[in-house]
């Protein structure tokens, strides 16, 4: 009999994730669980080995070692795939101004926002930026994310850019989660470009761009990070846009792009033109650019945590999406500015309520699918066998308690690659 390194058994439910024909779960297709009941899990070398029932399992394998799962339900890691997880200070005053009245984009126009906290957090070093974030990221592991894509854009110069992807590096060698790293140079015009945006596109293409790839090389990355931008009125217009991901993409830089999160300005055709692997946020999209993303293999990726952040009321048109055909997938947005929440659990309770979407289609959309929405989605997001042994153990007697309960952790325990990293909710040492 094979042996294995650890079965987990006993589960009352097993949720498998498989990918569809290798593929996200798209349209009305998303919340195929692959449910197992009495469900069990062999591991070897960080993978999943075989995903079966207890008996099945028990009786094509030996395991080194077993942990008992009865009364609980097996999921794979969540794959957080929109986050601004690096930065400095806090927003809390403007999040009291916001709501006495104030809009989120008449605090930037006015030089707060995303400027306030590209003061606070420019002059750190890399140390301290890491030592900032990663207490945040202990709690993202805590609350079940295994992987998180993690963007810069609280520098908007060179130097502190750079920064901001070193930290995200640095914070991914030495901490479990896998952290998939963005550049997001384009997050805002800065203060001292003001009225020169065009001139700001320039320093982004000419120096920004090529700075980041050479960094990406010396930091031996296995491939260039995201390349990212914030499409809105106040920020970048389409043209900027399409200037920046064009010349991303010749450098060979993958694409994002936040889109409609308030006014919709063409993003959404854009990055299915020019084949970003993402489209985020997605709130005021027209119907005839959903429907582009029906037939894309651009993953719309929505952020209910940002309009409930915003105390807004229109959230991402996700059954329109489905009805389309889209690939959809969910991520927190955590940011010190829209949206502070570091719990994909409470991502997929609002989206749920939201959304209007079942807990078997946010537990897909935030796994598999979100891998997809990072280019992962062969590897992780799924308990099919090959995939990364990224896996919760939810204390909870049936996965639909994902969506229904919100406002405490149903996370027990978290395998990171096969090794316990987080138990009963402690967090254990280094990756
Ligand atoms: O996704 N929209 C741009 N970026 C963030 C907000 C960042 C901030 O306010 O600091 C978002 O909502
Ligand atoms: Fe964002």
């Amino acid at each position: 009999m094979p042996d294995v390194d650890l079965l987990l058994h006993s589960a009352t439910q097993l949720c498998v994730a498989p990918p569809d024909h290798g593929g996200p779960q798209r349209g009305e297709a998303l919340g195929d669980l692959g449910l197992i009941e009495d469900g069990a899990l062999a591991l070897k070398d960080g993978r999943v080995l075989a995903a079966g029932t207890t008996a099945d399992l028990r009786a094509r394998f030996s395991a080194a070692r077993e942990l008992d799962c009865a009364g609980k339900v097996l999921c794979p890691g969540f794959v957080d795939p929109h986050t601004h997880l690096i930065w400095m200070g806090d927003r809390a005053v403007e999040f009291e101004r916001r709501i006495a009245g104030a809009t989120y984009m008449e605090i930037m126009a006015a030089g707060g926002g995303i400027m306030s906290t590209v003061r606070a957090t420019r002059g750190a070093s890399v140390e301290a930026l890491v030592a900032e974030a990663r207490p945040r990221l202990d709690r993202m592991l805590a609350h079940g994310a295994t992987t998180v894509e993690v963007k810069t854009g609280y520098g908007l110069e060179t130097r502190a850019e750079l920064q901001q992807l070193e930290a995200i590096v640095a914070l991914d060698r030495s901490h479990p989660v896998t952290l998939v790293p963005t550049f997001l140079g384009a997050h805002a015009i800065p203060a001292e470009y003001q009225g020169r945006a065009d001139a700001y596109v320039d320093l982004v293409v000419q120096e920004m761009l090529p700075a980041v790839a050479e960094k990406a090389r010396e930091l031996h990355l296995p491939t260039l990070p995201f390349c990212d931008v914030f499409c809105e009125e106040g920020a970048f217009d389409l043209a900027q846009s399409r200037r920046i991901l064009e010349a991303a993409r010749a450098l060979g830089f993958p694409l994002k792009i936040h889109v409609d999160e308030f006014k919709s300005l063409g993003g959404t055709s854009l990055a299915v033109e020019l084949g970003a692997l993402s489209a985020d946020h997605l709130v005021t999209t027209p119907p005839e650019e959903l429907a582009l993303l029906g037939k894309a293999q651009t993953v719309a990726v929505a952020l209910p945590c940002t309009p409930f952040g915003l105390g807004h009321h229109e959230y991402t048109p996700a059954r329109a999406l489905l009805a389309e055909g889209a690939a959809l997938a969910l991520a927190s947005d955590c940011n010190p500015g829209t949206a502070w929440n570091e719990s994909m659990p409470f991502v997929m309770a609002l989206a749920c309520r939201t959304l209007r979407l079942t807990p078997g289609q946010v537990l897909v959309a935030a796994t598999l699918n979100a891998a997809f929405a990072l280019g992962m989605g062969d590897r992780v997001g799924s308990l099919a066998p090959g995939y990364a042994a990224d896996v919760l153990v939810l204390d909870v007697p049936d996965y639909r308690h994902l969506g229904y309960r919100f406002g405490a952790n149903p996370v027990a325990t978290v395998l990171k690659a096969g090794r316990i990293v987080v138990d009963a909710g402690g967090v254990y040492g280094a990756a």
